[in-house]
């Protein structure tokens, strides 16, 4: 059998390391110092590293929400690490996860064991550590709504913190891990998954793809195909054509400006919120502005879906950064909105 080296200690250390394979905009970016995490038991002990200690730190999962505008001067700490942990009581199971796993792998097994509830959050890139992040969500659903509780190292205490999900302050794309970037490295997420809950299939074109299916009683898995064949169709495959899914939110506005760009566009799609508030579509904007497909040299909007800036071969995290900025200039001076990009910029 032929030998296997695995790293020791926990941790392996690379100086000087290529990042483009580990954020899917394919950005060629190099990190001054790069700890591939194995162990989070081990995480102190790399954070005590004087080299380590003396410079920013950026955690990466996938790298799916990742546009890097420069070389990172500090340490790019990949969370690699891996496992499951089930907790069955009563109706509801509390499963504790590594933060290195892959989150489509998770949702995947989580509906095998007959888990319900992920399925419309599946085939969503990234890893389970940065799914609490940004509060992932897709066809009606939130990840927050799952989450008991995020296991973080709090880097200002020097201490793991359980933080329950209240704590979490989770919004739209929004939680306080993203708050407050750089206190806290998350290691595992606990959710709390039932066997059995009411399906959510308000989201257009969710009944229409089920009908496609030839479905009329559908079970949790049913909307998992529906879902994976609707991102399918709109979303380009990161390993195919470099891009970090939705690339702007939907911005949130009061209720009289969104009546105001209602009345002027009667198209554009608007979700008013539980506060009062009316989230917008920004892929409409982007799409009116003629943006979708379009493109500067390696730099682009899919024409699948105007959310997702793309990289058609070299572009670079500057020429990436210009041409989003672009874009949200672009849909400022049309539609008086501002976007904000989705991921995070470094
Ligand atoms: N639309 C256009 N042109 C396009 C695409 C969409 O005009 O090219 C309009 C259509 O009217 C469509 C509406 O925008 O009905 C909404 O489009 P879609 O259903 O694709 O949803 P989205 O608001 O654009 C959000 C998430 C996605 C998630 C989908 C499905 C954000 C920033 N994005 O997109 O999340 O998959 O809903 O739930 O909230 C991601 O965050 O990376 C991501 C892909």
């Amino acid at each position: 059998m032929p030998l296997e080296p695995v790293p020791m200690g926990g941790y392996a250390l690379t100086e000087n390391a290529p990042l483009a394979t580990r954020n899917t905009l394919h950005v060629q970016a190099r990190a001054h110092l790069l700890a591939e995490l194995h162990d989070a038991s081990k995480l102190p002990e790399l954070l005590a590293f004087p080299a380590v200690r003396a410079q920013p730190l950026l955690v990466l999962g996938e790298g799916s929400n990742l546009l890097l505008t420069r070389d990172f001067p500090g340490t790019v700490l990949a969370m690699l690490t891996h496992g499951v942990q089930v907790e069955e009581e009563g109706d509801v199971t509390r499963i504790a996860v590594a933060a290195g796993e892959r989150w489509d792998d998770f949702v995947r097994w989580s509906l095998g064991q007959g888990f319900a509830g992920l399925e419309n959050l599946i085939a969503i890139p990234g890893t389970v550590g940065a799914a609490p992040v940004q509060n992932i969500g897709a066809y009606g659903t939130e990840v927050a709504e799952f989450v008991e509780s995020v296991e973080a190292w709090d880097v200002h205490e020097h201490r793991i913190a359980v933080i329950g999900n209240a704590e979490c302050a989770f919004g739209y794309r929004q939680s306080r891990f993203k708050r407050e970037p750089g206190r806290y490295i998350v290691t595992a997420v606990r959710f709390a998954l039932p066997r059995h809950r009411p399906l959510r299939l308000d989201y257009a074109g969710m009944h229409e793809e089920l009908a496609r299916l030839g479905v009329d009683t559908p079970a949790p898995y049913h909307v998992a195909e529906a879902v994976v064949r609707m991102r399918g169709r709109k979303l380009p495959d990161p390993a195919v054509i470099g891009n970090a899914g939705s690339f702007f939110k939907n911005p949130i506005v009061d209720a009289e400006r969104a009546a105001a760009l209602k009345a002027t566009h009667p198209e554009l799609p608007a979700w008013p919120q539980p506060n009062g508030q009316v989230k917008l579509s920004a892929a409409w904007m982007i799409d009116r502005c003629g943006l979708k497909g379009s493109r500067q040299g390696d730099v682009g909007i899919s024409n699948r879906h105007a959310l997702v800036v793309v990289n058609h071969g070299y572009a670079t995290g500057p020429e990436l950064w210009a041409f989003a900025q672009h874009v949200m200039a672009t849909v400022e001076a049309a539609f008086g909105v501002r976007l904000e990009p989705e991921p995070v910029i470094v």
